[in-house]
């Protein structure tokens, strides 16, 4: 093993403080640390990787926060910042990888990562299709988009949905995947190139500018004049409330998300929820990690639909570990369009 393999410059994004509130690129740090890449002697089941891509993501908000009894722990300040990614392993000393394996799951944001527990990570079987990928439509966001559309909302053909932040890196999934069920789709995005790409690339029926409207209940029986059967909620607050005004009978609520929330100190209560009642609505949250089991079928379904060109997606891409903090916080703005994506390296 030569000498500058055992000692290889490592830079990471560490979280300075706790956050409290909105977050901001002060909040968070780049240096650069030493690593050997090679795993110690004696760490049996670890494997070290080279991350490529890493994954922004709202939740990870919730994680700079001092938290307990989350449904994930905080984040530790001083340390690098965790979150899902797409590596390389380099070294191995488990016996379900070993080098030049392609994974993603979760990593630190730094350029090496000695990962001493890889029990949730998947292995990358199809690289017939973009890496990054993996930190959205075929990683992470894509099981969220599949499990809460499929196992919560149980759509019929015919029926209408709507979707909150509808560009992002579920909700363009969720989309589509209700246009391949025969259901009429509507999404809210913060921009008019936002709408402008439901419409025109992901095949939404129609979209509107929430940023635009006045009055959000105006602006959903205008799209819905017959009512809601799906809402897949991303964003909660006062969206979540006009669509509990214009839900249909027997509708289903998958709650997904609630970014509007996560930045505010105290969190906004909630009107209109008698409408669960009188309309027999059932609302449902959900957490990703419990639907894991159906990756497989996850791909099975998408591989053949992205190959066909029938579901395609749209990535914001920035480069080098630099730009991560910058990039993580521009997703509570809207800076992001599409799956925002840092690239660490590319190979
Ligand atoms: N339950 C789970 O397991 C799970 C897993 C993954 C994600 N999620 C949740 O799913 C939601 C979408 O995540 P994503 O990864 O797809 O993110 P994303 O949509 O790619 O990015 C976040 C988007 O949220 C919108 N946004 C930001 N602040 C907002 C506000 N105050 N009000 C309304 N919209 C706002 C922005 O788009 P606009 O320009 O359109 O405002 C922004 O681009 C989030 O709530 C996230 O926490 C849940």
């Amino acid at each position: 093993m030569g000498e500058e393999l055992m000692n290889r410059s490592n830079k990471q994004v560490i979280l300075n403080n706790y956050v409290k509130g909105s977050v901001n690129e002060s909040d968070m740090s780049v240096r650069t640390s030493t690593i050997s890449l090679k795993i110690p002697e004696g760490q049996d089941g670890a494997v070290l990787v080279k991350n490529l891509y890493l994954s922004c993501d709202p939740y990870m908000l919730n994680r700079m926060k001092k938290v307990e009894g989350h449904y994930v722990d905080s984040f530790t300040p001083g340390s690098p910042i965790t979150g899902y990614g797409v590596s390389k392993v380099l070294d191995s000393s488990h016996p379900n990888f070993k080098k030049d394996d392609l994974i993603w799951g979760f990593t630190g944001w730094e350029e090496y990562s000695l990962i001493k527990d890889p029990s949730q990570l998947f292995k990358i079987q199809e690289t017939n299709v973009p890496l990054s990928y993996y930190t959205g439509l075929l990683g992470m966001p894509g099981m969220t988009a599949y499990a809460g559309f499929f196992e919560l909302c149980s759509p019929k053909k015919g029926e209408t949905v709507y979707v909150s932040a509808a560009s992002g890196a579920v909700g363009q999934l969720v989309g589509q995947l209700a246009k391949l069920s025969g259901c009429y789709v509507v999404g809210s995005a913060g921009s008019n190139d936002k709408v402008d790409l439901l419409k025109n690339k992901f095949g939404f029926d129609d979209a509107f500018n929430y940023k635009e409207e006045q009055d959000y209940n105006v602006a959903l029986k205008r799209y819905f004049p017959d009512g809601i059967d799906i809402y897949f909620e991303n964003v909660g607050g006062k969206m979540l409330e006009a669509v509990l005004n214009n839900m249909r009978l027997h509708g289903r609520i998958a709650a997904c998300g609630m970014i509007s929330q996560y930045s505010l100190e105290q969190p906004e209560g909630v009107h209109n929820l008698l409408n669960l009642i009188t309309k027999r609505i059932r609302m449902e949250g959900f957490i990703v990690f419990d639907y894991y089991h159906l990756y497989p079928k996850f791909l099975e379904m998408v591989l053949p639909h992205i190959n066909q060109g029938k579901i395609t997606y749209v990535e914001d891409v920035a480069q080098g570990l630099e730009s991560a903090p910058t990039a993580l916080v521009g997703l509570f703005s809207g800076r992001n369009v599409g799956k925002q994506v840092v690239v660490v390296a590319r190979e």
